[in-house]
């Protein structure tokens, strides 16, 4: 019983003397392990009486839970002074001033998928068109059926989805879901575009990525063509590249339009010999579009009889790269200010 008694306050003197989580962990394997003190005291009872068994067992027991509380009180103590230290260390100024300059890192600017939105929105605001924002979490009706793309139909394998576990509810898969919600929201004639994020369970390479950015357009009206489409997507890309590109439009199946297109610009990254952005044929998909299908207005309660017109879906981290010159998709989301420095705007 005395050396039981004396375990305890051979740890109790010891563990005051404790400054780390280490420390404190050899200090349970020396008092309260399998080899430790407080069991090599109990096998030397194996010879004692059934009644000095019984006292020097319930008293082995009692040490042993206060050792163990007291083991874990510490071990608190410690586990939350380690973490203030350390946030002291590695102390980071938020507000990106000066310990930032500190740690050798520059402030960059605005992100460039920022800086072309902005501008593309104002190119667009000229022309008359609203801007629009959607949510990130949709539901099936606004990302799928809305548009003509029923569960069955073979295009939702297209757009590998981020479903919630309610099986209901998605991370948008494109921004056409914000041509549902506006076009029930108004009345024909209308124009609008909404940019925003985008998400796809997809593989990422050089021109994909999982999250990305694209922008939606669309005007209904009376009597509107493939000409006003064409009109207004080569307005915007004169307006964002300041020079004559070359595109190319070609055919393309969107449930949602008919006809439908896509309108691809040749790589400018390689000029068009081929290259990992444009997997090597030259060309960048960059803005399907088409004619708005008459079942996709008139679920969003647009009478055909009166009124057809346009959508298209801009691919605006791409349009970026070409812009920029930007050979791979992912810098853009890397958060590396070497990158992102490169575009200071202050
Ligand atoms: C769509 O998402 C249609 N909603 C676009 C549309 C709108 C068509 C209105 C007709 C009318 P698509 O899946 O092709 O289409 O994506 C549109 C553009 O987004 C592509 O041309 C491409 O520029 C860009 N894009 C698609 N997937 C990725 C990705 N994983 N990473 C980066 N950009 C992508």
């Amino acid at each position: 019983m005395q050396s039981l008694n004396s375990i305890l306050d051979q740890f109790e003197n010891e563990i005051k003397k404790v400054v780390s989580t280490t420390d404190l962990a050899s200090l349970k394997s020396r008092f309260v392990g399998k080899q430790g003190l407080l069991s090599e005291v109990l096998k030397t009872l194996k010879d004692a009486s059934v009644e000095d068994k019984k006292t020097m067992g319930a008293r082995a027991n009692e040490i042993k839970k206060i050792i163990e509380s007291s083991l874990d009180q510490k071990n608190e103590e410690l586990e939350s002074l380690e973490i203030n230290e350390k946030l002291l260390k590695n102390k980071i100024d938020f507000t990106l001033t000066d310990s930032v300059k500190d740690l050798g890192l520059q402030a960059a600017g605005i992100h460039p998928v920022t800086i072309v939105q902005r501008e593309i929105e104002d190119i667009f605001l000229s022309m008359g068109f609203e801007i629009l924002d959607g949510p990130h979490i949709e539901d099936e009706y606004h990302n799928f059926e809305a548009l003509n793309i029923p569960a069955t139909h073979p295009a939702r394998d297209m757009q590998d989805t981020f479903w919630f576990a309610d099986k209901k509810h998605l991370l948008r898969t494109h921004t056409s879901t914000i041509q549902v919600r506006g076009m029930k929201e108004r009345k024909p004639p209308f124009r609008f575009v909404g940019p925003g994020k985008v998400f796809r369970c997809e593989r990422t390479d050089a021109s994909h990525e999982m999250v990305f950015h694209q922008l939606e357009g669309m005007m209904v009206g009376e009597n509107v063509s493939v000409a006003n489409l064409i009109y207004f997507m080569k307005t915007l890309l004169s307006e964002v590249f300041k020079k004559d590109i070359e595109v190319r439009l070609r055919p393309g199946f969107f449930p949602f339009v008919e006809p439908g297109f896509e309108l691809d610009i040749k790589c400018l990254i390689c000029g068009g010999k081929g290259c990992s952005v444009c997997k090597h044929i030259g060309w960048v998909e960059l803005l399907p579009c088409g004619m708005v299908h008459p079942e996709v207005l008139k679920m969003g309660g647009i009478d055909t009889e009166k009124y057809n017109g346009f959508a298209f879906g801009l691919g605006l981290d791409r349009l970026v790269m070409m812009r920029y010159g930007i050979n791979d998709i992912r810098l853009l989301h890397s958060a590396d200010l070497r990158f992102q420095s490169q575009f200071k705007t202050f």
